[in-house]
Order: structure tokens, then sequence, then C-alpha cells
């Protein structure tokens, strides 16, 4: 089974099974599932770097239920419904909160695994329960969002939980009272805006910056904003001073992984056919028949060049699958 158009990466691959999953009943059937095995959603935080020699199961569940009450609403939402269309959905019906997540690729069920967020908010500050069918039991259970253990880009999905559960159902509670966050970057320069007003500067910022993974292959930002303590970021600005750094505890700050990747000269070099992206150095893209090796060799040689120059490891942030299951880099 041809995996390249299920990935937003493309890169050409080929799994032994593909099995879509398309009802809570249907999962329960499914079980136990075959090993190896890879969970799938849209495919555009997941890069398939060559044959998978395993059974894919997409998970394509649908519905979206509304419930109103005194002081916010509660939605269920299946696994499989587009995050983006979500969004726009909330937003028509009045529903603000989400409007600075619009535009993120991918699926509801796959959010809250890497807490999706961008432009000052992230998923768990909307989430009130995620549910899921447990593969050892077969049981749908739920987890509370505190018990999500949600962090940046990061969640109990991909740690404790990873490949135990297939999440079927999100349920999202959101306050009817609504603040605006602008408080990032470009956001800034809004003036009292309202929901929709955010809502349409978001996809105009991303869209400006971020290549359509549906022109050029691409799995957005390859790797995390890293976390740096206080005397690595004092050794950096001794000869970088105007590196941007954002408090996160008292001795730890998070910088941009585009900076450094920025600084070393590496936007628009390219292995092969992956690029370095020209206007967003932490998107790594497919311009045309690339391969996983080659997307393998330009990441480690970032990876390599930003540890030896800065002392700083960066990690993946896309999930990356070999022949066997997940690789690192
Ligand atoms: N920068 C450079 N050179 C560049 C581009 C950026 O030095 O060419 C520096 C600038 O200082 C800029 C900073 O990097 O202020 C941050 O850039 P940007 O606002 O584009 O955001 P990011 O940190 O690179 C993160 C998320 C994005 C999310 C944006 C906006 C991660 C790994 N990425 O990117 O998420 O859209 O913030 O909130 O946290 C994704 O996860 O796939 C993704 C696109």
């Amino acid at each position: 089974h041809n995996l390249q158009l299920l990935h937003t990466f493309s890169l050409p691959s080929q799994a032994c099974n593909l099995i879509t999953l398309e009802s809570v009943d249907s999962v329960k059937l499914a079980l136990p599932l075959s090993v190896p095995f890879v969970l799938l959603g849209q495919g555009s935080n997941t890069v398939f770097t060559g044959d998978f020699k395993g059974t894919v199961y997409q998970i394509k569940l649908f519905g979206i239920d509304v419930i109103e009450r005194e002081n916010d609403y509660i939605l269920n939402v299946a696994a499989g419904e587009s995050w983006h269309a979500f969004v726009q959905y909330c937003l028509n019906k009045e529903i603000y909160g989400l409007e600075n997540l619009a535009l993120i690729p991918g699926t509801v069920g796959a959010a809250p695994v890497q807490n999706i967020g961008a432009y000052g908010r992230e998923v768990s500050d909307f989430i009130q329960r995620v549910d899921f069918i447990e593969l050892k039991s077969g049981e749908l259970k739920s987890l509370t969002c505190a018990q999500c253990k949600f962090s940046y880009r990061d969640s109990i999905f991909k740690h404790e939980l990873y490949n135990k559960v297939v999440i079927v159902n999100v349920q999202f509670a959101i306050p009817k009272v609504w603040k605006a966050e602008t408080s990032y970057g470009e956001l800034k320069e809004l003036d009292n805006p309202s929901a929709k007003d955010i809502f349409n500067k978001v996809i105009e910022v991303r869209s400006e910056k971020l290549p359509d993974p549906a022109r050029q292959g691409n799995a957005g930002s390859f790797f995390k904003n890293p976390y740096i303590s206080l005397n690595t970021l004092k050794k950096i600005q001794s000869q970088w001073p105007d590196i941007p750094h954002f408090q996160v505890d008292s001795n730890h700050f998070k910088v941009p992984a585009a900076y450094l990747i920025d600084k070393l000269g590496f936007k628009g070099h390219k292995v092969g056919n992956v690029e370095c992206h020209k206007r967003q150095p932490l998107v790594l893209i497919n311009i045309g028949n690339a391969t996983g090796e080659e997307l393998l060799t330009i990441a480690r040689e970032i990876k390599y060049k930003v540890k030896s120059v800065f002392g700083i490891e960066l990690e993946n942030e896309v999930r990356l699958v070999g022949q066997h299951g997940l690789i690192d880099l």
C-alpha cells in the first residue's frame, strides 16, 4: 500500500497493510492490532522515511456534537475530523477561542497527542477530556485534561500511552466569555480584534510563512523549540546578543530553533531534493521526488551543527517512521 499520499511530506513509501478504522466498534473489532503498527490521522506530523514493514491504521471517525451550558459550550469531536474545519465550525457557530489555532494541518484526534499550539494558545487550554479505546482491554476509557500531562508539544500519549490506545473522541469546553489572545508576534499589531479578525490574521501569517503541504511536501516545524538553561543562554548571548528568548521557569528559557538554524546559514540549503525553507528555516520541504535518506541527512546535518556551535540538542518535532516503527535522528 502506497503511503506517499497519506503523509504530507510525501516521501516514497509502502506499508504491508493499510486498514481504515471508521467507528468505535471497528476499532474494537480490529483488536489485537497487528504488530508493528502505526496509527495515522492525516499524516501531517508523521514522516514515512521509507517502507514500513507493518500495518498502518488510519483513523476516520467523524462527527461533532455541541452542548450549550450556562457558561460554556461542550463539544464532542470524533478523532478523524479535520482540525481546521473544526476551528472554522466553531467560528461559524460563534463559539470563540480556537481562532489562534487556525490552519494547523491534521486531525482532532492527533491534536492532544503533541498538544498542538500556535500564536499563544495550545489545544490543552480547551480540552476537557480525551476518550480512547485501550488496546489491551478493548475498553473505552477517558483521561481528564490534567491526567493527559500536557506540556509544550507533549502529552502522556507520546510516552506511557504511546501505541497503547486509539483516541476516538476529544471533548472540549469553551467558555462563553471570550478574551482575545494577541500577545504573540504579528498578532500584537491587531487593535481590539474580534475572534474572526484573529482567525484571518493567523491564516494570513501562516500562509505567508509556511509552505502549503498540498503544493510542497512538508510536515510543519521539523524540530521543537529547545529549552535551555540560563547559563547556556548567557554564553550564546555573548556572541549573538539578539537571540529571542522566553522564560519558562527560574532557570530555563525557550529559544526559537528557527533563529539558530537561520544563524548557521541553512536557509535554502539543499540535500538532494530536500530543502531548508527560505522563509521559515524550521520547516524542511520536499521540492519534488525527495527520498527519506535525503531528509534524514539534512536533518542530521542541522542537528549536528546546532549542537556543535550552540551546544543545544535539537529534538525532532515530527514523528519519524522507519522500517519497523519510530526512529530517532
Ligand atoms: N526566526 C528567525 N529566522 C527566520 C524565522 C524565524 O530567526 O527565518 C526567529 C524569529 O526570531 C522569530 C522566531 O524565530 O520571532 C519564531 O518564529 P515563528 O514565529 O515563525 O515561530 P516558530 O517558533 O518557528 C512555533 C511553532 C509553530 C507555530 C509558531 C507560531 C514549534 C516547533 N513551532 O514556530 O508550529 O505555528 O510557533 O506560534 O513550536 C508546527 O508545530 O508545525 C508549527 C508550525
